[in-house]
């Protein structure tokens, strides 16, 4: 068929569509922009300002390729989406209108209310209202939740049971000293208990018509026994036995249809992925977050068990055709994310990484390179917070948590750390 596909961006979750549109049938060339060392070990790599939306569209143009998927919130947020499809080109990933829903979260709240989605109680502030966020503050109790209300790489989020730190969390956030103006508004919720479920949906522009993906379970603080700061996501596993595919249905028609329905009626309709990232709490689940593109690293374990056509399913979406089937291997898929010393505050990069083919060598793994780069000899050095997604497949979530273990423990770089209980408890 001849079919070409630009990926856009740079991470684990790049390396992955990449990975996967390199073993889909309908697909015969991926390029991806800018990619990385990983990448670059199967794919044409080229460089590119991915915030740019201009930049994006005229370098698919160039390429002419038939798919553009882009990978990350930034670019979609900027609206790179709509600057690719104003050439006629498609386009995997939202628009502007709808990708809003990641960029801003008290605009995401504002669509679950006029969804009827539950979602935590909770309001915005903006900088010049410090007093009624504090005071609001003191009408939450137990568990405080603190957000900025724009992009912070996942990093945005402060949850805890004190009120001195929530305090001083709103205070950090509404000053701009945290986070700059991502943070000058900001969202205090009550916190919520319960398991965590990252569910990715395809759409491709009717709500009716959306398609969920196998369900995966993110881990997203730094350290063991979910203690430590939040972090973009330092593992995750797929499938995940609570959420089954009627468990899955209920979400969809309590949540994510709604959502969708929602979006459409505020003129932003929908195409790529939709990320619920919910909770699962005793009063039933609810919506934490929306995400606008694949979880980074949910994609890493989720694509790895797609039976379906990659290529397939995305230009489908992306052209608002009817969406193939969406099928799954019954294998388990684990990722353990090797970071750098210091994330997520202040990693510490340029470190050579020792041990990449020895871990890429054992049965059923595949190491998706998220934070890499090439030193000027050629070494693969660490260039980022997540440095390496160490995945493996394996017949059931224990032997695949296995494989993954058995070849992260093969790697090593000074400073290197990583949770040793991502899937554990599963
Ligand atoms: P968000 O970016 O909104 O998904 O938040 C990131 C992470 O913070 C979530 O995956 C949860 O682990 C945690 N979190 C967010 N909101 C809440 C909440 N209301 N209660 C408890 N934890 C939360
Ligand atoms: N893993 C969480 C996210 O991609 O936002």
């Amino acid at each position: 068929m001849n079919r070409r596909v630009l990926v856009v961006g740079a991470g684990g979750r790049e390396h992955a569509l990449a990975w996967g549109f390199a073993r889909s049938e309908s697909v015969d060339e991926v390029v991806v922009a800018p990619g990385n060392p990983g990448t670059a070990s199967f794919a044409r790599c080229v460089p590119l300002d991915v915030g740019d939306p201009a930049a994006v569209a005229s370098l698919a143009d160039d390429l002419a390729v038939d798919l553009v998927v882009i990978g990350p919130e930034g670019p979609l947020v900027a609206g790179v989406a709509d600057a690719v499809a104003s050439r006629d080109r498609p386009v995997f990933g939202p628009g502007a209108a709808a990708a809003r829903l990641e960029g801003s979260k008290a605009w995401m709240k504002e669509v679950l209310a006029g969804a009827g989605v539950p979602t935590a109680r909770h309001a915005a502030f903006r900088a010049d209202q410090q007093a009624e966020a504090l005071a609001f503050l003191g009408m939450l109790d137990g568990l405080y939740v603190v957000k900025t209300d724009g992009l912070a790489a996942g990093k945005g989020v402060v949850v805890t049971d004190t009120r001195d730190e929530a305090e001083a969390a709103v205070r950090r956030y509404l000053s701009g000293e945290a986070f700059g103006e991502a943070g000058r508004t900001l969202v205090i919720e009550e916190g919520l208990r319960g398991p965590e479920l990252s569910l990715l949906v395809v759409c491709n522009g009717n709500p009716e018509a959306a398609l969920p993906l196998a369900p995966a379970q993110d881990f997203k603080r730094a350290l063991d026994g979910d203690t430590g700061p939040n972090t973009g996501g330092m593992g995750a596993y797929s499938p995940v036995a609570i959420a089954g595919d009627e468990f899955v249905e209920e979400i969809m028609e309590l949540a994510v249809r709604p959502t969708l329905r929602e979006l459409a009626a505020r003129a932003a309709p929908y195409r790529g992925i939709l990320y619920a990232g919910l909770m699962l709490t005793p009063d039933g689940p609810k919506v934490l977050e929306y995400n606008v593109r694949f979880g980074d690293p949910e994609c890493q374990v989720v694509l790895p068990r797609l039976d379906t056509d990659l290529g397939e399913l995305c230009l489908a979406a992306a052209t608002g055709r009817s969406l193939p089937p969406v099928r799954f291997a019954p294998d388990a898929c684990v990722t353990v994310v090797l970071a750098s010393e210091g994330y997520p505050a202040a990693p510490r990069t340029g470190d050579a990484i020792l041990g990449l083919d020895a871990a890429a060598a054992r049965p059923g793994v595949v190491v998706f390179h998220a934070g890499t780069t090439q030193d000027p000899t050629g070494a693969i050095v660490t260039g980022g917070g997540r440095v390496l997604d160490v995945t493996a497949l394996g017949p059931t979530v224990g032997e695949a948590r296995r494989r993954a273990y058995a070849a992260a423990a093969e790697i090593t770089w000074p400073g290197m750390q990583y949770r040793h209980d991502i899937a554990a408890a599963a």
